[in-house]
């Protein structure tokens, strides 16, 4: 938790606080108090709020367009240091009353608090997790129809973030899906699916082709979200699935950033090799909410940043026009 003291002292310092960012919800941009209002995002991904010219936004986001260490990349396979699940520990509590889920204009986020993820010595707090369309980071070079970013911050104000690519299902659901009855103002629990393929501890690249549980039923109340800054109650959220899935595969880790402004770095990326699915159905209702909410990739860990290897480009190019 950040304490008031400091989110106030951040509040003052920093005018990035005036936008949200997929750090909404850490110290980098402590959320609203409860029952707030959902603040809507000033950036975007298309034109001249988009990705190209988030540095322009705002001073605190030079880092967007001069960082060496900025995500998303491509996960090339062997290019990354293999974190068995074996090596974090990580639990995420159900939400069994159900909680927060938001439209903040750039990405629609499922406040989540009370998770612990453990590794190399740190302890980070889980705060909320939030979509993509399509996915970020590249599977070996290939997109995914979506990304799953649970992001987490320690005492020290680091954060982790958890990537979990998702695909389209390509088997029915095994079970009907979730039931949700409302009671008085509340939500029946819905019924547990258990069928989800399982795989082995080897590392190697898993899928859930059925749909994920957990993702079906926070999607089943988007709708209720299709406008930016508005709020739904999900349906109780049962964590183990995806947890479990998750733990039973391995993790590409790398140092990055934050994929929106300011792009912060010295981001402990885990980037899952289990993936989750959701329905065509279901895909085709989050996308029309969604749009698109993806950077696009940055240049390899260590080299340039691409919008300075592109001013430089254009700059030659013009250089001519110019005489
Ligand atoms: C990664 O992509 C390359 C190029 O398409 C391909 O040759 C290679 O087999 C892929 N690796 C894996 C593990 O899928
Ligand atoms: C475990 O993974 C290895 C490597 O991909 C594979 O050859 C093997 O068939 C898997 N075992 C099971 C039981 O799925």
């Amino acid at each position: 938790m950040v304490g008031r003291f400091l989110q106030t002292v951040l509040l003052a310092a920093s005018a990035r606080q005036a936008i949200a960012s997929c750090a909404y919800g850490t110290f980098l941009h402590p959320r609203a108090e409860e029952g707030g209002a959902v603040p809507i995002n000033t950036f975007g991904y298309t034109g001249s709020i988009g990705p190209l010219n988030w540095a322009q936004l705002e001073a605190a986001n030079d880092v967007c367009s001069t960082g060496t260490r900025q995500s998303p990349i491509d996960m090339a396979p062997g290019a990354f240091n293999m974190v068995p699940a074996s090596e974090l520990a990580l639990e995420v509590p159900d939400f069994t009353e159900g909680t927060e889920f938001e439209n903040l204009g750039t990405t629609i986020e499922v406040i989540a608090k009370g998770g612990t993820l453990s590794f190399s010595g740190k302890v980070f707090e889980l705060q909320q997790f939030h979509f993509h369309l399509p996915s970020e980071h590249l599977d070996n070079g290939t997109s995914q129809a979506m990304e799953m970013h649970m992001v987490w911050q320690s005492a020290e104000q680091e954060i982790a973030v958890i990537g979990v690519y998702i695909e389209i299902a390509t088997e029915a659901s095994a079970a009907a899906p979730p039931v949700v009855v409302e009671r008085r103002g509340r939500f029946a629990r819905p019924q547990q699916v258990a069928h989800q393929k399982r795989q082995n501890e080897t590392g190697a690249v898993v899928s859930a082709k059925a749909p994920t549980v957990l993702l079906e039923t926070i999607f089943s109340v988007v709708d209720a979200i299709a406008a930016p800054g508005t709020k739904v109650e999900t349906p109780p959220l049962i964590m183990s699935e995806v947890l479990d899935l998750i733990k039973a595969g391995g993790f590409q880790g790398y140092s990055g950033s934050l994929t929106t402004p300011p792009c912060s770095e010295g981001v402990h990326w885990l980037v899952s090799t289990a993936k989750l699915a959701v329905s065509p159905a279901t895909f085709l209702k989050v996308r029309d909410i969604i749009g698109f909410n993806s950077r696009f990739p940055q240049n390899a860990l260590g080299q340039p940043n691409l919008l300075q290897v592109a001013a430089i480009a254009a700059a030659a190019v013009q250089a001519p026009i110019a005489k």
